[in-house]
């Protein structure tokens, strides 16, 4: 059995249609300094007719195969989080296994609102390291901008769309994810749900007249627990991986509202320069936010080989969890070894051990 599950391969896509706090302004009685100073959001992306989650997710797998030199053919599970998928079924993985031509592979979703992505994380890394699989396509990605309701100024102005992914594998190497944690309290489902377009309350003219296929949220409620869950979750995981904050170099938090990222670093007593943020540009993507802002993290620097990584979320549910892991990078010639490598390792160890002194 592998020792551990390594991030060997990352991509984001992000809708290139741009909506701004100022375009905001025309759409509802809002102001570009109520976002601002509330949120920490200036602009987010907005899905373009023809795209949907699915096809998002499309565009960040690829990138992350690619990132990882693995073949389509040869991934062996793939997890899409997300609470905006193309349909109630059949599952947004499946769309995007057949569409990347992963064939092989077993594909699920998992519906843990801005959680969901953790929680991906959490089970391809169980499944990597009993055994299961070999590797894992871990995707974040949402079209929150389709459950809005754009009248609605207190909700319509947070979210946006787009996808990430990782690629997860094998490795007996001392790197990759350390530790996991996840937490639940359905009894708060309420203060953050889409209610109806399911088994309680099916689509009809009454579920559409009053508005409830789109998200409702009491913010307050959700900004008080989301800073203290958070914050917990932080440090059961650093004590899981058997370290202390000290020795976190970056903390890539969910990106809901800059107040509470703030709020969860102060909390834990941790350098706001130490924590990366991208929701000015992307607003809250839900799922899609930690491996939107791993890409980004990367990208400029912030992330580099051996790096102690923390992330962390809080969503509906009441959802939330969080994860340590060692960064990796590229593979750059050091590609964790393959399932034959692994092989010839356990014989020489045991013509090693049966070999006589
Ligand atoms: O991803 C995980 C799930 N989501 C979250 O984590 C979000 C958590 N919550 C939040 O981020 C914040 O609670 C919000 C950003 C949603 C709201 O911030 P707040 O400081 O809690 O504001 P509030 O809801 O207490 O509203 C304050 C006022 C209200 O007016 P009155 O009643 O005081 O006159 C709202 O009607 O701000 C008003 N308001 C707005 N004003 C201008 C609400 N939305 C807007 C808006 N523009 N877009």
């Amino acid at each position: 059995m592998a020792k551990n599950a390594v991030i060997t391969g990352w991509g984001y896509y992000a809708p290139s249609r741009v909506l701004t706090n100022a375009d905001l302004e025309r759409i509802v009685d809002t102001t570009d300094e109520w976002i601002t100073s509330r949120t920490g959001i200036k602009e987010r992306r907005i899905a373009s007719d023809g795209e949907t989650t699915s096809t998002m997710s499309v565009r960040a797998a690829r990138a992350a195969l690619e990132k990882a030199h693995l073949r389509a053919q040869d991934v062996q599970l793939v997890i899409v989080g997300t609470a905006s998928p193309d349909y109630l079924f059949p599952a947004t993985a499946c769309l995007v296994q057949a569409e990347i031509g992963a064939m092989k592979a077993g594909a699920f979703d998992v519906e843990a609102a801005c959680t969901s992505f953790i929680s991906a994380l959490a089970i391809a890394r169980g499944l990597i390291v009993s055994g299961v699989y070999e590797n894992a396509l871990v995707i974040g990605a949402e079209t929150l901008s389709r459950l809005l309701n754009w009248k609605d100024r207190s909700t319509c102005v947070l979210f946006g769309d787009g996808a990430g992914a990782c690629v997860l594998e094998a490795t007996n190497a001392s790197v990759g994810i350390e530790s996991t944690v996840l937490h639940g309290d359905g009894s708060k489902g309420e203060l953050l749900m889409v209610p109806a377009g399911a088994s309680k309350l099916p689509a009809s003219a009454d579920t559409i007249e009053r508005g409830l296929h789109f998200i409702t949220m009491a913010g307050g409620e959700v900004f008080k627990l989301a800073v203290k869950s958070m914050a917990d979750a932080a440090e059961e995981a650093i004590a899981e991986a058997g370290l202390s904050l000290d020795d976190i170099d970056v903390l890539i938090p969910h990106q809901a509202n800059i107040r509470i990222i703030e709020g969860v670093a102060k909390r834990l007593h941790f350098p706001m320069e130490k924590v990366f943020v991208n929701i000015q540009r992307y607003g809250n993507t839900s799922a899609a936010s930690i491996p939107i802002a791993i890409c980004e993290a990367e990208a400029t620097g912030r992330l580099r080989r051996g790096d102690k990584v923390l992330l962390v979320a809080f969503g509906g549910g009441f959802t939330w969890g969080a994860a340590v892991l060692e960064w990796f990078g590229a593979h750059d010639g050091m590609r964790p070894p393959s399932p034959l490598e692994r092989a010839a390792q356990v014989l020489e160890d045991v013509v090693e051990r049966v070999r006589p002194a």
